[in-house]
């Protein structure tokens, strides 16, 4: 895990943003040194009247984000050729088909320093930016949203939430669903106050004031719960 983490999004909707820079994991990261700067792929296209995509050679239906909108847009920000670029900075395109998310990815993206996510839009990317200045293919679900945009607030979300103080204090991501302290199985179950609803108890264990058995029977139920999900476990 680094301490703070440097994200640039490339979209073409980058005020989608303003709203999660507000979120208050995500503010507390921002406030602690991290970044989250969009790119607008509109404001540096070589193309006319704003022009980003274009049809699909074969033919079929929809639009592709063209790869020297992509280029001009990369090299506008690191004023560096992108097929270099990938070697020395993890860039992300958010695609339905890339590598899965998972608490896995998530840790890895955290230990960066730096990260730049590629959102595309209509029927995606064309695939040379993909293969050429992409290091990553990144999916949140096997499911396909009308751009990446939603996908990286989601990866944005769930890597700045492990970044030291993000979840504010006395709060840790250390132990908690999907974490190697469990043994990637799911979160045992939480209860607060009252200890009792409507006849529903809480168990006794947990008012015990005996951490030790607290402890087993927290690791117990989230084995269970493993087991019962298909067997979640990192092991
Ligand atoms: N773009 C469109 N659908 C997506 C998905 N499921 N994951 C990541 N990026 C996407």
């Amino acid at each position: 895990m680094t301490l703070a983490l440097d994200v640039d999004v490339f979209t073409l909707f980058p005020h989608w943003f303003d709203w999660f820079r507000g979120q208050r994991h995500v503010a507390n990261a921002l406030a602690l040194g991290s970044s989250l700067e969009c790119v607008d792929y509109r404001a540096h296209t070589p193309l006319r009247a704003g022009q980003v995509d274009d049809t699909p050679f074969g033919g079929g239906a929809g639009m592709v984000l063209r790869v020297d909108v992509v280029e001009a847009a990369l090299r506008a920000r690191y004023g560096e050729d992108p097929v270099t670029l990938r070697a020395r900075r993890r860039v992300i395109a958010l695609t339905p088909g890339g590598r899965l998310l998972d608490d896995g990815l998530v840790e890895e993206l955290a230990a960066e320093r730096e990260l730049t996510l590629l959102c595309g839009r209509y029927e995606g990317f064309d695939e040379r930016i993909l293969e050429h200045f992409c290091s990553d293919l990144v999916s949140i679900g096997r499911y396909v949203l009308a751009g990446g945009e939603l996908a990286a607030m989601v990866v944005c979300d769930a890597v700045m939430r492990k970044l030291p103080g993000a979840l504010g204090h006395g709060e840790s991501a250390h132990e908690e669903s999907f974490s190697a302290a469990l043994d990637g199985a799911p979160e045992y179950p939480h209860y607060t106050r009252p200890a009792e609803w409507r006849g529903w108890t809480v168990p006794d264990v947990l008012l015990s004031g005996h951490h030790a058995r607290i402890r087993a029977w927290r690791a117990e139920q989230s084995r269970a719960r493993a087991e019962q999900s298909g067997g979640a476990s990192l092991s």
